[in-house]
């Protein structure tokens, strides 16, 4: 499929005029004066990438094996909460749109269909598809427990824990417009019928900063499944994360939703990727809004990219096609870049072609 030129702008515009603009700000917004909302894509346009000439790259392979399931392009799809605001069908259309394309679905714990139809959905378009459960380690063990059950049952593949989320962002614009609750009809599917929630109702996700690595390592007995750690930046959590045998690394800063302090995600990725030097893949997710930010990404280092909002914009400006042209078009600009750089996969995306833009500044080069 050859993608459209615009890129993915053109999504965002049309999702924008689509979607109720209190939906739209609970999407875009950040945390706080979203300062890392907006450093996340500021730090991708700082750094240039060094094409090489002359190497030989006619077909270029570009899937990436990782815990839990194969990638047919270096981008999965980011958890995010509630995506039938964006459109009716909700994640069973990003489900299918993942599985088309032969990406990972990480499936948010607040989705608003369950995690058993999400998988459904995805094994219904190819039945070798992966799908992920996110999940916030909840205060209540047992109510983690039940959701890694439905989450094994329904056929996930890996578990991504969420860290970076001890209490709940502070969104302005959502405070602005007074939106604290899902419209009548919708729910975080995955919460219906636990324990300590209301019957046949939701029980509420809570955000703890009680949680510890205590909890993790307890969630590592539980289960077997290839486990994720998500919302890394520090390098010495990343060490930690090696000793608690988590399986791979998200580093995110929640796309901007949390600490409105942390780094652009893409600065904090070459420490920790030092750090774990080869132990697990990491994932990057934060402003990855083009098929060039990915190569930056893997070529700093990361195995594969997460992309949150994008998708978004996707299923709100035309539900599965939306999302489906979304994965189309980074495909098609990543493998262009890759051409471009005289690359002939992924190994050939390496540390010493990113540059940082301006005069003089080409000196990283080695
Ligand atoms: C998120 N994100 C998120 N992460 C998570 O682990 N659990 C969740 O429930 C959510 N929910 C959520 C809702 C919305 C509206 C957004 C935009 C994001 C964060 C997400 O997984 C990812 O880290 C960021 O979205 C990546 O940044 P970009 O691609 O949106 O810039």
């Amino acid at each position: 499929m050859s993608a459209d030129l615009s890129g993915l702008r053109e999504l965002h515009r049309k999702a924008r005029a689509a979607l109720d603009p209190v939906h739209y700000d609970y999407y875009a917004g950040g945390a706080g004066d979203e300062v890392v909302l907006a450093e996340n894509e500021a730090a991708f346009r700082r750094l240039a990438l060094l094409p090489r000439v002359l190497r030989g790259s006619p077909a270029r392979d570009i899937a990436v094996d990782l815990p839990g399931g194969r990638l047919g392009l270096p981008v999965l799809i980011a958890p995010t909460a509630f995506h039938r605001l964006a459109h009716p069908d909700g994640e069973l259309a990003t489900a299918r749109a993942a599985a088309a394309a032969g990406t990972v679905l990480v499936s948010g714990m607040a989705s608003t269909v369950g995690i058993d139809d999400v998988t459904t959905a995805a094994r219904a378009v190819d039945a070798d598809a992966a799908v992920w459960f996110q999940l916030y380690l909840q205060p209540d063990e047992d109510v983690t427990a039940n959701l890694v059950r439905r989450a094994e049952r329904a056929g996930c593949t890996a578990l991504v824990v969420t860290a970076d989320s001890p209490v709940f962002g502070r969104h302005r614009r959502d405070v602005r417009h007074g939106f604290h609750d899902l419209p009548a009809g919708l729910a975080a599917e995955n919460m219906r019928g636990l324990s300590g929630g209301p019957p046949g109702g939701t029980r509420d996700i809570e955000m703890s900063p009680a949680v510890s690595w205590d909890h993790l390592s307890r969630l590592r007995e539980l289960t077997s499944l290839p486990l994720w750690l998500k919302g890394v930046l520090h390098p010495q959590d990343a060490r930690r994360a090696v000793r608690h045998g988590v399986d791979g690394l998200f580093v995110s800063n929640h796309g901007g939703r949390q600490s409105d302090l942390a780094p652009a995600a893409l600065d904090a990725l070459p420490a920790v990727v030092a750090e774990v030097a080869g132990r697990m893949p990491v994932v990057l997710d934060g402003g990855v809004r083009r098929g060039g930010d990915v190569a930056v990404a893997l070529a700093l280092g990361a195995a594969a990219v997460g992309i949150g909002r994008p998708v978004l914009w996707g299923l709100a400006a035309d539900g599965e096609a939306g999302v489906a042209r979304v994965l189309a078009v980074l495909r098609d600009e990543f493998d262009h870049v890759l051409a471009l750089c005289g690359g002939r996969g992924l190994a050939d995306l390496t540390p010493d072609l990113v540059v940082t833009r301006g005069p003089g500044r080409c000196g990283r080069c080695g």
